[in-house]
């Protein structure tokens, strides 16, 4: 099988696709979709047959809970036991958005679905093309980014292609996504919400809205002995083929010491990969070179860190030397995935 793929636009809606695609989801089939963030891969949430089939196809370990999506707020209650009075606040600022929530779940969700977990991560997407789908499937879709558990999250139709093209039924391509970086996730379970995994909502957007919000203690320590508590950010992850490097410090020293390993490279008649940006590319005369976006606009960074990671797979490259993005507003979204994608090797120079 070789999935049929769909396209359309979040201006010119195919309805009559969309209603085909959530008959298919309805009857336990697999859609992959594109929503604000990143592709993701759906199946009726409500059915364990299909989210057992999602875990198949991505080949993903079942004890990594898949996210419920929704499109329409008044779903939320059918599926969690309580919405704290923060989660209501700040779901009327970032719903629909970038942002996963999780609270305690109802027993219509199966443990198919949460990795066997008594709580359930939801999202409403901002992406129409995804709400339709979610409403035209009975309104709950189970999605995890739509890769090959390992692989970089998809940001493109192609990319879904690549990794999932034989394991599911149909691909709507909706173009490029417009933010590039998973959802948010902050955990509403405990007292004190707790931010799982970061992303276009910042920490610093969330304290705003709520006052006291904590990070995730295995999100801020390297150490593997510290479980991050979202059961997926424990796995390596987004790793391109080629060893990854990230090269973290003053600028011109960065491009001084990535130069020296692109220079020892080419000496032994290798090639070496670099993740550069608009501001500093031509400052690399050697290696392939890719700018992944500008320093003057972090979005562009976000949007697109996973392509530049899956376009090294196609290059001849025996190691790769990134550049760090500590930016202000994203930066800690970003470098949780570069990090991840380099098994958080980093050297500082100066
Ligand atoms: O932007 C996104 O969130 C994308 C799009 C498709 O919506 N989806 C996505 O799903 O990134 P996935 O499966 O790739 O990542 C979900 C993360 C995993 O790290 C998982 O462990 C965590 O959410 N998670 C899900 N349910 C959880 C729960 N009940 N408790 C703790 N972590 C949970
Ligand atoms: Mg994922």
């Amino acid at each position: 099988m070789r999935a049929e793929i769909v396209k359309m636009s979040a201006e010119h809606l195919n309805m009559e696709e969309i209603q085909r695609a959530g008959r298919i989801l309805k009857e336990g089939g697999l859609v992959a979709f594109p929503t604000e963030t990143v592709y993701g891969l759906g199946g009726n949430a409500l059915d364990s047959r299909s989210s057992i089939k999602i875990y198949a196809a991505k080949g993903r370990p079942s004890d990594n809970p898949l996210i419920v999506h929704i499109a329409d707020i008044e779903k939320l209650s059918e599926i969690v036991t309580e919405i704290p009075e923060k989660a209501k606040i700040l779901a009327e600022k970032y719903w629909p958005g970038p942002l996963t929530m999780i609270f305690p779940k109802t027993d219509i969700v199966p443990r198919e679905t949460t990795g066997g977990l008594d709580s359930v991560a939801v999202r409403f997407p901002s992406d129409r093309i995804a709400q339709e789908l979610i409403r035209a499937a009975g309104g709950f879709v189970a999605a995890p980014s739509a890769n090959t558990s390992g692989r970089p999250s998809p940001t493109m139709a192609d990319h879904v292609m690549e990794d999932l093209g034989d394991a599911i039924d149909m691909i709507i391509d909706g173009g490029q996504v417009g933010i590039g970086l998973e959802s948010t996730i902050v955990d509403f379970t405990e007292e004190i919400p707790v931010v799982l995994r970061p992303g276009y909502v910042s920490l610093d957007m969330i304290r705003e809205v709520l006052g006291d919000v904590r990070m995730d203690k295995g999100l801020l320590i390297t150490d593997s002995s510290v479980r991050p508590k979202a059961p997926g950010m424990k796995y390596r992850h987004y790793a391109p083929q080629a060893d990854l490097t990230i090269v973290e410090g003053e600028m011109d020293a960065v491009v001084r010491v990535i130069n020296e390993f692109a220079a020892e490279a080419a000496a032994q008649g290798r090639q070496v990969g670099i993740i550069a940006t608009d501001e500093t590319r031509d400052k690399y005369p050697l290696g392939v070179v890719k700018s992944i976006g500008s320093r003057e606009d972090e979005d562009s960074i976000g949007h697109h860190l996973f392509e530049v990671l899956r376009e090294f797979d196609h290059c001849q490259v025996s190691a790769i030397y990134s550049e760090a993005f500590f930016t202000p507003r994203i930066g800690q979204a970003i470098m949780n995935r570069l990090l991840k994608a380099a098994g958080h090797k980093i050297i500082s120079v100066s």
